[in-house]
């Protein structure tokens, strides 16, 4: 399995494989190292998840089931910024997803996705907790409340 992404990543398994050695007796850690594999690489390729199957022993089936059912793990690799688009009650009412649309159309990007320069990866968030400032857009710890369509464009500059 030594393609060009392990070989590129060497110094990445190394640590991953001393953390997984240092759990590996304990039981249930299943979730910790994949933690540990999304804070090292910061996302789970299949590459990972064989090599955590092989240190482990834990079937790469399982490791997959793991990976793919919490929302936490991501298989595909992150832009360095993400934004974070609020969803919930309060931000939909006062117009999200005409953000979001307007989001998607000026990044070229759908929901959940990185852009093609991996500067940026958009996400549909639920309620961020200051609804007061609906509708509410974060991009990486950056909040921008009131948001309207047309203020896109300036805010995503002071990141490119
Ligand atoms: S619903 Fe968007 S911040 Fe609460």
């Amino acid at each position: 399995m030594q393609n060009e992404f392990v070989l590129s990543k060497k110094s990445e398994f190394d640590e991953l494989k001393k953390y997984i050695d240092s759990v590996k007796n304990s039981q249930g850690v299943t979730m910790q190292i994949l933690q540990k594999a999304q804070g090292i690489f910061g996302y789970l390729p299949l590459e990972v998840q064989q090599f955590i199957s092989d240190e482990t022993n834990i079937p790469l089936a399982d490791i997959y089931g793991v990976v793919t059912f919490y929302t936490q793990f991501s298989t595909e690799e992150k832009g360095k910024h993400k934004i974070g688009l609020c969803l919930g009650t309060a931000c939909y009412v006062k117009g999200s997803q005409e953000i979001m649309d307007k989001l998607a159309e000026e990044l070229n990007v759908k929901v959940g996705k990185t852009t093609e320069d991996k500067l940026f990866t958009l996400e549909a968030t639920r309620c961020l907790g200051c609804c007061g400032l609906a509708p509410v857009m974060m991009i990486d710890d950056d909040v921008y409340g009131k948001m309207e369509p047309q203020k896109i464009k300036e805010i995503l500059k002071k990141y490119k």
